[in-house]
C-alpha cells in the first residue's frame, strides 16, 4: 500500500478552516493509504519556544486529531521527537545538502528576515529535517499547502541525489498531495479572506456554544441586497459558504432564496448558522475535552504510534547504514 505522511505544525488549537481544509481529508485518507501523521515539535524549536508550551501544544494537537477521527489503530500518529531514527537520517541529509541551495529557500530567507537575531543553523537545515521526516518512511505522498512546495522539492532532490550517489532506487521521490486544490477554502468571519488564527476570524473546535454565537453574530455583513438575485458581497458570501459546510441543504436553500428575494434577515441567518456550527462542533468538542483530560490515554496513543513508526524507520536506517558503509 502506498504511504502518505503528514507533518503537523504544533500551532495552537484547530479551527474550522483546519478541519475542513485538512483534517477531514486525513481522516478519509487513513483508510486508503498507510498513513503516518506526526507532530513536528523538533521543527518548532527554530523559534525557541518554552518547554511548557511545546508540551502543551503537542498534547493539544494529539487530542484534537484523535477527536476529529484519526484512529491510532488505523493510522500511525506519533510525536516527531520520539522517533529518534529521524535524527540519524537528518545527519546524512545534511552531508549531501549544499549551503547555496539551502540559503536560496524562500522560507529560510523569510524566517531570517523575521528573526534577524536568531538565524540558527536549524532554520537553514529545516529542509533536511523535513526530508528526513519523509524519507525515513519512504513515503510516496505528502499532503502540503502551497507554502511547503519548495521544501518538498528539496526532499525530492535529496532523495534523488542519494539514489544517484549510491546507485540504487532506495528512496521514492515523494510527491506533493495538494489538499488545498481538492478541499474547500473556509472563509473567515471578518469579511474577507480565509479563516485563520488572527483575532476573532476563526471558530475553534473547542469554542463553546456561547463563544460560537458571539463570534458569528459579530461577523461582518452589509445592509442587504437592494435588487432581486444580486451577487453576494464577499462578507455575505462567506456566511453562506459556512452555512453550506455545516447546515442541511434545505436550510441553505431557504436563506439563499430569501437573499434572492431581498427579504433576508442577517440576524436570522446568523442565529441559524451559530446553531448549526454548534451542532457540528459539539460532539468533536466533547471528545476533545474527554481525550485531553485523559493523559494516560494520550500517553498510550503516542507510545503506540512510536512503536508503529519505529518498525519501518529502524529498517530504513539499518539499510541506509549498510549502503553508506557503516555497520548496521
Ligand atoms: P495556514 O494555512 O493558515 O498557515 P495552519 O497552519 O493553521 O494554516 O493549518 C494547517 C492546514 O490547515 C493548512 O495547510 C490548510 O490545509 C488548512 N487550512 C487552514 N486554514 C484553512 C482555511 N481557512 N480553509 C481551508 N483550509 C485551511
Ligand atoms: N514544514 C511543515 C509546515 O511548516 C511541517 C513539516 C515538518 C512537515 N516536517 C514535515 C510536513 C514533513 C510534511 C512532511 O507545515
Amino acid at each position: 500500500m502506498e504511504i502518505v505522511l503528514s507533518g503537523i505544525r504544533p500551532t495552537g488549537n484547530l479551527h474550522l478552516g483546519n478541519y475542513f481544509g485538512a483534517v477531514r481529508s486525513f481522516v478519509k485518507l487513513q483508510h486508503d493509504y498507510r498513513c503516518y501523521f506526526f507532530i513536528a515539535d523538533w521543527h518548532s524549536l527554530t523559534t525557541h519556544p518554552r518547554p511548557e508550551n511545546i508540551r502543551q501544544s503537542v498534547k493539544t494537537i494529539l487530542a484534537e486529531y484523535l477527536a476529529c477521527g484519526i484512529d491510532p489503530e488505523v493510522a500511525t500518529i506519533y510525536v516527531q521527537s520520539d522517533l529518534t531514527e529521524t535524527l540519524e537520517l537528518y545527519l546524512y541529509m545534511n552531508m549531501n545538502a549544499y549551503l547555496g541551495e539551502l540559503q536560496r529557500v524562500t522560507s529560510f530567507k523569510e524566517k531570517a528576515r523575521k528573526q534577524p537575531d536568531n538565524i540558527n543553523a536549524g532554520l537553514l537545515t529545516y529542509p533536511c529535517l523535513m526530508a528526513a521526516d519523509i524519507l525515513i518512511h519512504r513515503a510516496h505522498y505528502v499532503p502540503v499547502g502551497k507554502d511547503q512546495e519548495q521544501n518538498m522539492e528539496m526532499a525530492r532532490k535529496f532523495a534523488r541525489r542519494f539514489n544517484i550517489m549510491y546507485e540504487r532506487e532506495f528512496f521514492p521521490e515523494p510527491a506533493s498531495f495538494h489538499l488545498s486544490e481538492k478541499a474547500v477554502k473556509v472563509p473567515g468571519l471578518n469579511g474577507s479572506g480565509k479563516m485563520g488564527k488572527s483575532d476573532g476570524n476563526a471558530i475553534y473546535l473547542t469554542d463553546d456554544e456561547k463563544t460560537i454565537k458571539r463570534k458569528i453574530m459579530r461577523a461582518v455583513t452589509d445592509t442587504g441586497p437592494q435588487e432581486p438575485n444580486s451577487a453576494k458581497p464577499e462578507a455575505v458570501a462567506n456566511l453562506f459558504a459556512l452555512l453550506e459546510l455545516v447546515s442541511e441543504r434545505d436550510t441553505y436553500d431557504c436563506f439563499n432564496e430569501q437573499y434572492n428575494l431581498c427579504n433576508i434577515r442577517y440576524g436570522d441567518l446568523k442565529k441559524q448558522l451559530a446553531y448549526d456550527v454548534n451542532l457540528f462542533c459539539a460532539p468533536i468538542r466533547e471528545r476533545i475535552l474527554e481525550i485531553s483530560s485523559n493523559s494516560a490515554q494520550l500517553e498510550r496513543v503516542a507510545r503506540r504510534g512510536l512503536e508503529k513508526a519505529r518498525a519501518g524507520a529502524s529498517k530504513t536506517i539499518k539499510e541506509v547504514r549498510e549502503i553508506l558503509g557503516f555497520r548496521s
